[in-house]
């Protein structure tokens, strides 16, 4: 058979490993021949693993075809590179994007009046945080559709990503959008927004408990090294954990006033080195690998 070389997100289930992983003192993590699963597929993300060699097996690759038909239909396909691309060109989110992959749930969600009313006072405020927080949204309800996740719950994951970062309406917009780096008492002012976003939600009845978490929650990483409250992988609720890809994402491919955006292929390859230690694995295995079927 045949080894071809193959990035590990688009390597598929069935490949068979035409070489053996060694750690960097040689000591075997995986022999050759051993067939690409799910778990394989992460540990090796885990590892940082970037390319790996496979023989390539036709029978699985039949399977698989069939499966990519039933994960997600080809007409949301092309619909989500397009606006992936769009928003990745700093232009806005059509409600009418978001709607066509959602049955009209997005404009219904952004126009629940308490998340209308934050972002009517966000576009006043703030721009960048306005369109973030759109982008976040649909970036979420696009993971939870990878998810399959179901009417409800997609509603949540849209709220969810929509008012991640309410708690920065309490935070001075000279900080926000400083162009200098900032000094290690304005980074801990800034890292204060999950708890005043918190603070913000947690009375709001038509807001559930677990949009409330989101919002606290979605700086925590996977190794306990975040913020606020440096919990591991195993405590952050799973809209947390989808907020934190949405919202990286969104961050590397849009330009700040301090940064320059870079290419969706580009924060890719960016997300997947954060594997593990900063975002869940499965999760971003998810994202990646429908993201990488929109562009390859
Ligand atoms: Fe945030």
């Amino acid at each position: 058979m045949v080894k071809n070389k193959r990035d590990i997100v688009t390597c598929e289930y069935g490949d068979i490993l035409a070489e053996n992983i060694v750690d960097n003192v040689g000591q075997l993590l995986i022999k050759e021949s051993t067939i690409i699963d799910k778990n394989i597929k992460m540990k090796l993300m885990e590892m940082g693993v970037q390319y790996i060699y496979v023989y390539k097996n036709q029978e699985s690759e039949k399977e698989e075809k069939i499966m990519k038909i039933n994960d997600i239909y080809e007409k949301d396909r092309v619909i989500i590179k397009k606006t992936f691309e769009r928003l990745s060109q700093g232009k806005m989110l059509e409600t009418r994007e978001a709607n066509e992959i959602s049955d009209g749930l997005f404009e219904k969600i952004v126009n629940e009046p308490f998340i209308n009313n934050y972002l009517t006072d966000l576009y006043e405020r703030d721009s960048y945080t306005y369109i973030h927080s759109l982008n976040v949204g649909y970036y979420c309800m696009v993971l939870g559709k990878y998810l399959k996740f179901s009417h409800y719950n997609m509603g949540e994951i849209i709220k969810a990503g929509v008012l991640h970062d309410i708690g920065k309406i309490k935070i001075p917009l000279k900080l926000l959008n400083k162009k200098e780096k900032l000094s290690k008492e304005e980074f801990e002012i800034i890292k204060l927004h999950p708890l005043l976003g918190y603070d913000i939600v947690k009375n709001a009845d038509s807001i559930s408990e677990d949009v409330k978490l989101a919002v606290l929650m979605h700086h925590e990483k996977e190794n306990g090294s975040g913020y606020p409250n440096g919990l591991k992988g195993q405590d952050i609720p799973l809209y947390a954990k989808i907020c934190a890809i949405a919202d990286i994402y969104d961050a590397l491919t849009t330009n700040r006033a301090y940064k320059k955006k870079i290419t969706p292929t580009h924060a890719f390859k960016i997300l997947r080195s954060m594997a593990g230690d900063h975002l869940n694995v499965e999760l971003l295995l998810i994202f990646l690998e429908n993201a990488y079927r929109c562009y390859f």
